[in-house]
C-alpha cells in the first residue's frame, strides 16, 4: 500500500489507478453506513482468519500477536463510540483494516493474506443473521410467554367465533390467543430451519475460487461456531438464500403479526368492545377527546409491508446475477437489518399489548350468544338424540333459526312447543346444549375449543418451553 503512487486512488486496491472516483461514483459505492451495524461480526471474522494464518505458519505469530490485539483495540473504539466514519473508506471492512495499519502498520496489510471481500462480507453477514435469528427466537417466545398467561386466564371466556368475520361458533378467548401461540411456534421453526442451513462458512473460499495457501478452513468455521465451511467457493460469495430464508421466515412472522393486529383493532373498537387497550399502547386524539386509537396495532399491521417488501427487494436484487459475487449484493444487508428491526420492535410490542389489554368478557358472551351461534349444537342434538342424518338435522335447524329470526329471540329462547313445531321429536334435553357455555365446552375433539382442552394445551404447551 505504500508504494501507491497516487494519493486520490483507493488505498486499498488503487494501486493501478491513477485518480479517485467520481463524487457520485464514491456516494453510490460506499455502504458504511449500512454495514458498519456488522462491525462485530467483521472483527471476529478476522481475529478467527489471523489466527488460523498464524496457526497454519502464514503469517509470523509476531504479526499474529501484532492484529489480534490491534483488532481489539478497533473493536474497543467502535464499541466506546470513539471511532471516525468516513464515505472514502466505503464499507465496515475497510474502516477496520485502516484503523488498523493506523495502530499497528505495516503488518496489518498480512491479514488479507488468502481473503477478499467477497468471503469476508459473507461470512460477516451470515453471522450477523445466526444472531438476528436467535434474538428473534428470544422476542417470538417473550410474545407467546404473554400470550400463554392471557389464555391461561381466559381458558373459560367464551367469544364468538367467525368464519368470514360472521359469528360461526362459539370459542373461548383462550383458544384463540392459543391459535397464536401455535403460528409463533411455527416461526420459530422457520427461523431455525433457515440457522441450520446458514450455519456454515464462507471464510477463506476468498474472491470466488478458493486460494493457493495452504488454509485451515474448518479451523476458521469452528472458530465462527459454523457448523463446517461451505462447500463450493464459488456459492460460499454468491448465496444468499440464507438472508432470503431469514426474510421469508420474517415475512411469514410480520404477517401472522398482522392479522393478530388487525383482530386486536376491531375487538377494540366500539362496536364489537371486546377489549379495551391500554393507554401504554394507544393514543387519544387531538380534535376527539373521547378516542382511544389503537396506534400500536396499527403500525404493527403496517409496518408488516416493510417486511414483505425486504423479502421481494432481495429476491430481485439476486434474480439476475451470474456467478459469482457482483456489487449488487451490496444492497443485501439494508433490507434485512430493516426486517430484523421492525420484526423485533413489532414483536415486543404485540406483546406489550397482549399483557396489558382488558377484557371485557359480558360483552363477548352476549356477542357469542348472538348469531345463532349454536346452531351447529341444535344440529348435532338432532344426529344424536333422533338418529337424523346430519344433513337433514341442518335442514330442521334452518327452519328453527328462521323462526327464531321472524321472532326476534334466539334459539334458547324458542320455546319447547316452538322448537317441536319444526320437529316433532325435540324434547326438552335439547336446551341443554343451546347455551354457549354447553357449546364450547362440548367441543372436546382433538385440538378443540373445549376449557379443559385449552388449559391442557396451555399446560404442555408451557412443559416443552425450553
Ligand atoms: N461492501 C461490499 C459488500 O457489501 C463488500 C464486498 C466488496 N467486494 C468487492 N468485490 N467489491 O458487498
Amino acid at each position: 500500500m505504500s508504494d501507491i503512487k497516487n494519493p486520490s486512488a483507493n488505498q486499498m486496491w488503487g494501486g493501478h489507478y491513477s485518480q479517485g472516483p467520481a463524487e457520485t461514483m464514491a456516494r453510490i459505492n460506499a455502504s458504511i453506513d449500512v454495514d458498519k451495524a456488522l462491525y462485530r461480526q467483521d472483527i471476529a471474522g478476522s481475529t478467527a482468519h489471523c489466527q488460523m494464518l498464524a496457526a497454519q505458519g502464514i503469517l509470523p505469530q509476531a504479526d499474529a500477536d501484532a492484529i489480534l490485539k490491534g483488532l481489539e483495540q478497533v473493536l474497543g473504539e467502535i464499541e466506546s463510540g470513539d471511532f471516525t466514519y468516513s464515505q472514502s473508506l466505503e464499507d465496515i471492512h475497510m474502516h477496520v483494516e485502516a484503523r488498523l495499519k493506523d495502530i499497528i502498520g505495516e503488518a496489518s496489510g498480512r491479514l488479507h493474506t488468502a481473503r477478499s471481500r467477497n468471503d469476508q462480507v459473507a461470512t460477516d453477514f451470515r453471522l450477523w443473521v445466526r444472531d438476528a435469528i436467535d434474538h428473534l427466537d428470544g422476542e417470538l417466545k417473550n410474545l407467546q410467554l404473554a400470550l400463554l398467561a392471557r389464555a391461561e386466564e381466559h381458558s373459560h371466556t367464551v367469544m364468538p367465533g367467525f368464519t368470514h368475520l360472521q359469528v360461526a361458533q362459539p370459542v373461548t378467548l383462550g383458544h384463540h390467543l392459543m391459535a397464536y401461540v401455535e403460528m409463533f411456534s411455527r416461526d420459530r421453526g422457520r427461523f431455525q430451519d433457515a440457522r441450520k442451513r446458514l450455519n456454515e462458512s464462507p471464510l477463506g473460499a476468498a474472491a470466488l475460487a478458493g486460494t493457493s495457501f495452504p488454509l485451515d478452513r474448518h479451523a476458521t468455521a469452528k472458530a465462527l461456531g459454523f457448523d463446517r465451511p461451505t462447500a463450493n467457493s464459488l456459492d460460499s460469495v454468491a448465496a444468499r438464500d440464507f438472508a432470503l430464508e431469514f426474510l421469508a421466515a420474517s415475512a411469514i412472522t410480520a404477517q401472522h403479526l398482522s392479522r393478530f393486529a388487525e383482530e386486536l383493532i376491531i375487538w377494540s373498537s366500539s362496536q364489537f368492545g371486546f377489549i379495551k387497550l391500554s393507554e401504554s399502547f394507544t393514543s387519544g386524539s387531538s380534535i376527539m377527546p373521547q378516542k382511544r386509537n389503537p396506534d400500536g396495532a396499527e403500525l404493527v399491521r403496517g409496518k408488516s409491508g416493510r417486511v414483505f417488501g425486504a423479502l421481494i427487494s432481495l429476491l430481485t436484487t439476486c434474480k439476475g446475477l451470474t456467478l459469482a459475487y457482483n456489487k449488487d449484493l451490496q444492497e443485501d444487508k439494508e433490507p434485512v437489518f430493516d426486517a430484523a428491526d421492525t420484526l423485533a420492535i413489532c414483536l415486543q410490542v404485540t406483546a406489550g399489548m397482549v399483557s396489558d389489554f382488558t377484557a371485557n368478557t359480558a360483552r363477548m358472551r352476549e356477542s357469542a350468544m348472538s348469531g345463532y351461534s349454536t346452531a351447529t349444537d341444535l344440529a348435532d342434538w338432532l344426529v344424536r338424540s333422533l338418529n337424523i342424518p346430519f344433513r337433514d338435522a341442518h335442514h330442521i335447524t334452518g327452519r328453527a333459526v328462521k323462526l327464531a329470526e321472524g321472532k326476534g329471540v334466539r334459539l334458547d329462547e324458542l320455546s319447547l312447543a316452538e322448537l317441536q313445531s319444526v320437529h316433532s321429536g325435540i324434547t326438552q334435553d335439547v336446551f341443554s346444549v343451546l347455551t354457549v357455555e354447553a357449546s364450547v365446552a362440548s367441543r372436546k375433539s382433538y385440538g378443540g375449543t373445549a376449557p379443559e382442552l385449552v388449559q391442557q394445551a396451555a399446560k404442555t404447551f408451557r412443559e416443552n418451553l425450553k
